[in-house]
């Protein structure tokens, strides 16, 4: 009796699970996707280019499944590490994947009803309908000076400090922020490391 549930339950699951996907991503216009490794590894270089401080405070504007906050937390174990995310699954496997990370802390929500102002370095990888809302929400959250890293997707009128490229890998950029108003035309020479 009680397995004739089984596949109602299963059903049910992967319709929660999907609509947990689904929906945040419609809303925000951004897929959970993980950064590649070599992303992440670009990521973590351009932090160390930055030399934050030692007990420096990173955030990971849409922490996804945890790909990224995961590595950094292994990268800079002195610094804490922040993620916050909209999408309930991944936020729960990200929670799973990090309890053992005395570093990270996670948090379920919006990351435009954050106060990131604390941070000594932002890092995201969203995509390109958000990123002119993302700096406007920046110019007003965060301090002059602060780090921001963006995988892949880069502010158009904000002036890049270093990137990051290879391959078909995503360009990965590093702002001081405002780093302001500079728009990139095709073909503009940006400071490599
Ligand atoms: C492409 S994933 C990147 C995940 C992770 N940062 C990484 O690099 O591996 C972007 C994540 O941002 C989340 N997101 C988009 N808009 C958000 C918002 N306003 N507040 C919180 N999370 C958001 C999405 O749900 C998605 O999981």
């Amino acid at each position: 009796m009680t397995a004739s549930f089984v596949p109602y339950f299963a059903v049910l699951l992967t319709l929660l699970v999907g609509a947990s996907l689904l929906i945040p991503a419609v809303l925000t216009g951004v897929p959970a996707l993980s950064s590649r490794g070599s992303e992440v590894d670009d990521i973590i270089a351009l932090l160390e280019h930055a030399k934050l401080p030692k007990h420096a405070l990173i955030v990971d504007l849409g922490s996804g499944w945890g790909a990224l906050v995961v590595a950094l937390a292994q990268a800079f174990p002195e610094a804490s590490v922040q993620g916050m995310e909209i999408s309930l699954f991944p936020y729960l496997v990200s929670r799973l994947r990090t309890h053992h990370l005395p570093n990270v802390s996670l948090t379920w929500g919006n990351f435009f009803c954050s106060d990131p102002s604390n941070a000594d370095a932002i890092v995201c990888y969203l995509m390109p309908g958000v990123m002119a809302k993302l700096g406007d929400f920046l110019d007003k959250a965060i301090r002059p000076g602060t780090f921001v890293v963006t995988n892949t997707f880069l502010f158009r009128e904000h002036r890049a400090s270093a990137v990051r490229r290879r391959g078909l890998s995503g360009t990965v950029a590093l702002y001081i922020w405002p780093g302001r108003h500079w728009t990139v035309k095709d073909g503009d020479d940006i400071a490599r490391v």
